[in-house]
């Protein structure tokens, strides 16, 4: 199935039911391969004549069961984390009183990169790309994946910087490098290859000499979703313009649910959050509630505003 294994990340959740056309001469691969996958590919169709048949579109189109897509930009087939979604309009009018198109946004553990693909479609009123990002992981195949829906989806432009780094255990950040997991055996030891940065050294020093990219120091807005590095947390504001927002979404160990992964030490505790940055200075609390993956597992969504005079 050529090209299908690089593009799951842009295919609806596993329990949504879609539809999804063959060629008349490959029947049966695509839905195979899907169905074989757990996704659910209710509806099957092959092309033939009723692709160009223009009556059966003009009332697909006046039902409201087909759109036209004229900027012929690839569509998204699925919703991003429910915070963003819920929040972004209320973030969006806030930093753009402060600040011009396109807004900065940095996703932190950005994963095949869904949610950073559904910030980087949302236009202005004016059919301006409303911000450009650049994307973290420790994984190389992750932020692949992130280059790739972007690239697909006619974004690449607005992907500032793709970036493999770890973000370690002591809160520090290293660039990953190909063939170079960070450790290698000399006389019988491991021994770190490259050091760890501090996150403000990392990201206003560090990535800028290595990568020799614009990498903005600070941001409008940073996401981190279902990561944990619980020693980062601090530091995030200082990679925050003023009046800019911190998003986190994260598994909680919640008395009320029972699930086995993440493990409890790699969950927020309740309140956490709340804790932490309610003591900060210059920061304020917008969002803290318990919301459910689409599997029922419980996470606390979070927002936080750094004041604008920091
Ligand atoms: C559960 S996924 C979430 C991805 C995405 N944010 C989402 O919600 O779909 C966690 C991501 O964090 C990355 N990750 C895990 N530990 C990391 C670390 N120490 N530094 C950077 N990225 C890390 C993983 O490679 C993975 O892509």
């Amino acid at each position: 199935m050529p090209g299908l294994e690089y593009r799951c990340s842009e295919l609806p959740a596993k329990q949504w039911p879609f539809a999804i056309m063959e060629p008349l001469d490959h029947r049966g691969t695509a839905s195979q391969w899907l169905t074989d996958r757990g996704w659910n590919c209710r509806w099957i169709f092959w092309e033939g004549d009723f692709i160009h048949n223009a009556e059966l579109w003009n009332d697909l189109q006046t039902l409201g069961l087909a759109e036209h897509n004229a900027s012929n930009q690839s569509w998204l087939l699925f919703t991003p984390c429910p915070i963003l979604e819920t929040s972004i309009d209320l973030v969006e009018t806030e930093l753009r009183k402060l600040y011009r198109e396109p807004l900065s946004c940095l996703d932190i553990g950005c994963g095949s990169g869904r949610d950073l693909a559904w910030l980087l479609a949302r236009k202005t009123d004016a059919n301006v790309p409303m911000w450009q990002a650049v994307a973290i992981d420790s994984s190389e195949g992750a932020v692949q994946r992130t280059r790739i829906i972007c690239k697909n989806m006619a974004m690449a432009n607005q992907l500032i910087s793709g970036i493999n780094a770890k973000v370690l255990v002591n809160g520090d950040w290293r660039l990953v490098e190909k063939g170079n997991p960070g450790l290698a055996v000399k006389d019988g030891q491991m021994e770190r290859l490259m050091p760890g940065y501090p996150t403000l050294q990392f990201f206003t020093q560090e990535i800028q000499r290595l990568l020799n990219h614009n990498i903005p120091p600070q941001y409008d807005m940073i996401i981190t979703i279902r990561f944990l590095v619980r020693s980062i947390l601090p530091q995030l504001p200082q990679l925050l313009k003023p009046g800019g927002f911190l998003i986190i979404s994260h598994f909680v160990d919640h008395e009320d649910y029972t699930y086995d992964q993440p493990r409890p030490e790699h969950r927020l505790q309740v309140n956490e959050l709340a804790n932490l940055y309610g003591s900060m200075p210059g920061i304020s609390i917008i969002v803290d509630k318990l919301e459910h993956v689409e599997d029922g597992r419980p996470v606390n969504s979070f927002i936080i505003r750094k004041d604008r005079g920091v």
